[in-house]
């Protein structure tokens, strides 16, 4: 199936691996020139590399640097012509107990999960209704409808996002302009950041990892965890020109894990 959305530049922050790279992989085949940014220059440099070889014909640029900070999201927004799709990521913030998160641990999980998509967001919302096409999705959780209490900062910040984004995307003039913006939750794929959940949760319990990673999978109908090209794929559908009627939705990909109806 053609997507319609060849030629076409995104930004993908927080895409040297996992589910941002996914996002962008799966854009790439599909014709669409992309920015991509992590901290780490080495392998988002690898990254760049990976992308063009899924596709030679379309252009890649990598921009490093920390997307929490304001420099860095004007340095990587303006390092695309154009901004016709953005996909808003980045690390999620610690598993904890809410006994020790102060107000400094606090801000920062408002700043990365929070404020940051939002601060992207609003640099570039206005010029897609310009022009009459944009695309945004958001990297959020599937524990923003099914809070962990070890994931308080996540629930938090995720969960002020996700009300910001239900009341921008119903915005007559985005809506109405073929701008959509919706909020992926992912349940749990293979990723290093699952592995890390597991690890931190492991050393907290006593446990070993692999029996957290077990318990979890049993939980899942599917009987696996996703695989990130799962999500990527998805993410690109919601990019296509097909998805101008899905905004200011809340698209929980699972497995089946999320026990209620709505
Ligand atoms: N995987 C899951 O099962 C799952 C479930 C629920 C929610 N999520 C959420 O989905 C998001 C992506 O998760 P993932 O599993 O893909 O993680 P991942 O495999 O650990 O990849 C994270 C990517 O983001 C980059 N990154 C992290 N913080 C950044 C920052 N401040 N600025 C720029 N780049 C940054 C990392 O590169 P550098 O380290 O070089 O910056 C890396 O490329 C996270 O917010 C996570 O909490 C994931």
């Amino acid at each position: 199936m053609d997507l319609g959305i060849a030629d076409r530049w995104a930004v993908i922050c927080a895409a040297s691996e996992g589910l941002g790279f996914s996002c962008a992989a799966a854009l790439v085949a599909e014709g669409v020139n992309v920015v991509i940014n992590a901290r780490r220059p080495e392998p988002l440099k690898a990254a760049a590399r990976r992308l063009q070889n899924i596709n030679p014909a379309v252009s890649i640029k990598w921009v490093p640097g920390d997307i929490t900070e304001s420099q860095t999201q004007d340095t990587v927004l303006s390092a695309s012509p154009m901004v016709d799709i953005l996909v808003t990521n980045a690390a999620g913030p610690p598993t904890g107990n809410y006994s020790d998160w102060n107000r400094d641990i606090w801000y920062q999980a408002i700043n990365t999960n929070m404020l940051t998509p939002i601060s992207l967001i609003q640099i570039v919302i206005d010029e897609m209704v310009n022009r009459r096409f944009g695309r945004v999705i958001n990297i959020t959780s599937g524990t923003v409808k099914a809070p962990q209490s070890e994931l308080g900062l996540s629930n938090g910040a995720r969960g002020g996002l996700t009300g910001f984004i239900c009341g921008l995307a119903k915005t007559d003039s985005l809506a109405s302009n073929n701008v959509t913006i919706n909020n992926l939750l992912p349940g749990a794929f293979d990723t290093n950041r699952l592995k890390q959940t597991f690890a931190q949760k492991a050393s907290r319990c006593g446990d070993l990892p692999e029996r957290i990673a077990m318990q979890r999978r049993q939980k899942i109908p599917a009987g696996r965890f996703g695989t990130p090209e799962e999500f990527g794929a998805y993410c690109a559908f919601l990019c296509s020109v097909y998805a101008g009627y899905i905004t200011g939705q809340n698209i929980l990909i699972d497995g089946g894990a999320y026990p209620g109806v709505f």
